[in-house]
């Protein structure tokens, strides 16, 4: 369960980059230890140069972040990686190594393990992300999805209190997002603070229980996830499409069968649809006898 203080804390943060874009406008956000938190929002939105700024990699044109209690703008990306992991939306840019293998040994560095100690781990993780097949590859010559999965192995090889990802659900097969799904639970249990960008709807829907919802560079919306995304203003305002289970909801009320409007889930779905057609089935039989 969450904890109630904020691990990461964000406080009237800016950012301009340098062509003048002004990608964050006075963002507020309290992110507690052990939630797992969603970040949603249209293409250009800000997503990603938020995430940015928990690691350092860019610093607040103005405002402060706090992670712990500690003002980060003395720490350098190095240090914070230790605390913060974050997974980016286009990890090709993120392996550089010669080899697999050699990719988490060099992620391994920083936690300056005896030579043994980072084999060690690192034949674990690569055991652990089914990449061992590949310890001898090049990173070049993976699928995306399999760049996906040893960028997500060389940040949770270092154990981070955070972990963040940016669109981790982009171009995986059925079995690697649920292999994915096992991962986060798996952290959750052990109490870690996990925050996923994502436009995935109907994932948001199922797994994450509070989303924040960006426009513009502002924070537009910070709340449970099914109310948000089932907000019709919001959805609009931030091109995002109903989930499907509420574009069929909206149908069905079109054509006369009053479907409640806080149905989310297909179990739910089934569950409604269930009851609607046994009662009309009684209705039925009750009037022809
Ligand atoms: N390196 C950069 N230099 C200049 N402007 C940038 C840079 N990176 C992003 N931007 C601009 O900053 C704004 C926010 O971009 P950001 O990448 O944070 O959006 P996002 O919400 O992550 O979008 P997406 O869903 O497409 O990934 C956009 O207007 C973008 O064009
Ligand atoms: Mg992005």
């Amino acid at each position: 369960m969450p904890q109630d203080y904020p691990l990461i804390v964000v406080h009237d943060v800016d950012y301009k980059y340098l062509n003048e874009t002004v990608a964050l406008k006075k963002i507020n956000l309290k992110i507690y230890k052990g939630e797992l938190i969603g970040i949603m929002g249209k293409n250009g939105a800000g997503k990603t140069t938020l995430i940015r700024t928990f690691n350092g990699l860019i610093r607040p044109t103005n405002g402060n972040i706090y992670i712990n209690g500690e003002n980060i703008k003395s720490k350098t990306p190095g240090t914070l990686s230790q605390k913060v992991g974050i997974i980016f939306q286009n990890p090709q840019h993120q392996v550089f190594s010669n080899t697999v293998e050699e990719e988490i040994k060099y992620s391994l560095k920083s936690l300056n393990l005896s030579k043994q100690e980072n084999q060690i781990k690192t034949d674990d993780i690569l055991k652990k992300f089914d990449l061992d097949k590949y310890r001898e590859r090049s990173p070049l010559n993976l699928s995306g999805g399999e760049t996906k999965k040893l960028a997500v192995a060389s940040i949770f090889c270092r154990d981070p209190d955070i972990l963040v990802f940016d669109e981790p659900t982009l171009g995986q097969d059925a079995k690697e997002i649920s292999f994915f799904i096992e991962l986060i639970k798996s952290e959750m249990k052990i109490g870690k603070t996990i925050v996923i960008i994502t436009h995935n709807i109907e994932f948001a829907m199922e797994y994450i229980s509070r989303t924040i919802l960006m426009a513009d560079g502002k924070i537009i919306a910070d709340g449970p996830t099914e109310k948000i995304i089932t907000n019709e203003f919001l959805v609009k305002k931030s091109a995002l499409i109903l989930p499907q289970i509420s574009q069929f909801n909206i149908a069905l009320n079109d054509i006369g069968i009053p479907c409640p409007n806080n149905i989310y889930s297909k179990d739910k779905m089934t569950e409604f649809l269930a009851g609607y057609i046994k009662d009309k089935s009684k209705v039925v039989s009750g009037e022809s006898n």
